[in-house]
């Protein structure tokens, strides 16, 4: 069971915020966000950890921004699976601040130096592996933080070019379901539970937009699966499991709103993540 919130108006209403004024979010927001996650209870077993910290907005942890007071890190191990399951749990932790009137931006490429600074329990790992942004490609031994996010409050005047660009280039725009269905699937033959859930998780945030899932659905409407095209390589992020976790989070949160049972499976194929639902 999740908990009953309107998510498809959170999935509607999130924006990747660039631009935070230096207002702490409210004890007692902080305090549902805390039990929500700890009270999680996902359709299949994770490891994640999310971890609130504390940032310092006069040093650099996001490139393009100045980080808000309040953030949070999605650690885990740095398998396929795992990397995946990130966006999955990422993303609730990330729809539920939404709706609470929260800004959130999904962030991969934040300074590693920086975070361990506000997160020492992290350990001195960059400089052991001259890693600037993240952790890096290669799977790593232990938990890492795969991606972290400010939360806090849009500040609107002052939005950086980078910002403003960002939204009327890239943000906003995702595919027609058309050209996300596998095979001679068309989206006309498809039974409308699942043409809604398909709908929300098309909007899925991705690392620089690349919306790279792909949806199969088999021929008795049973199965539904999301993955990567095979062989399919992302020029500047390292980890599109991450965002194919997401999608996953987003097609789930449809069938829970249309009230179909599903069962979830996520395993791995030659480093692609591939999350199947039985219906
Ligand atoms: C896994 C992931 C990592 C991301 N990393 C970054 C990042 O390092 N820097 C950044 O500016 N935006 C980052 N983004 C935000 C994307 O650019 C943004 O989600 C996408 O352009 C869609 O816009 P929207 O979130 O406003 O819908 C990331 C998004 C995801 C899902």
């Amino acid at each position: 069971m999740i908990e009953s919130i309107d998510w498809e108006s959170a999935i509607n209403t999130r924006r990747s915020t660039r631009s935070y004024t230096m207002e702490s979010v409210e004890e007692a927001k902080m305090n549902l966000l805390k039990n929500f996650v700890s009270n999680m209870q996902l359709p299949y077993d994770h490891k994640v950890k999310v971890q609130f910290f504390k940032a310092n907005p006069d040093k650099k942890l996001y490139s393009v921004f100045a980080a808000p007071p309040d953030n949070a890190a999605f650690i885990a191990n740095t398998d396929t699976k795992s990397i995946s399951s990130v966006g999955f749990v990422g993303e609730l932790l990330i729809l539920y601040a939404t709706s609470l009137g929260l800004s959130t931006c999904w962030y991969g490429h934040y300074l590693l130096l920086e975070l361990q600074h506000n997160m020492p329990q992290l350990g001195a790992e960059a400089e052991n592996q001259n890693i600037k942004w993240g952790y890096g490609k290669q799977e790593a031994e232990g938990e890492r933080a795969v991606c972290i996010t400010p939360i806090g409050y849009w500040k609107s005047e002052g939005a950086r070019i980078f910002d403003r660009m960002q939204e009327s280039l890239i943000s906003y725009k995702r595919k027609p379901i058309s050209a996300l269905l596998e095979a001679d699937l068309k989206e006309e033959m498809l039974p409308s539970e699942i043409l809604y859930a398909i709908d929300l998780a098309r909007k899925a945030p991705s690392a620089a937009n690349s919306q790279h899932w792909r949806f199969k659905v088999s021929h008795d409407f049973k199965v539904v699966s999301i993955a990567m095209p095979e062989n399919y390589k992302h020029i500047k992020w390292e980890h599109p499991n991450v965002d194919v976790g997401i999608c996953a989070c987003h097609f789930w949160l449809g069938l829970v709103i249309k009230n179909v049972q599903s069962k979830v499976y996520l395993t791995e194929d030659e480093g692609r993540a591939l999350w199947r639902f039985e219906l």
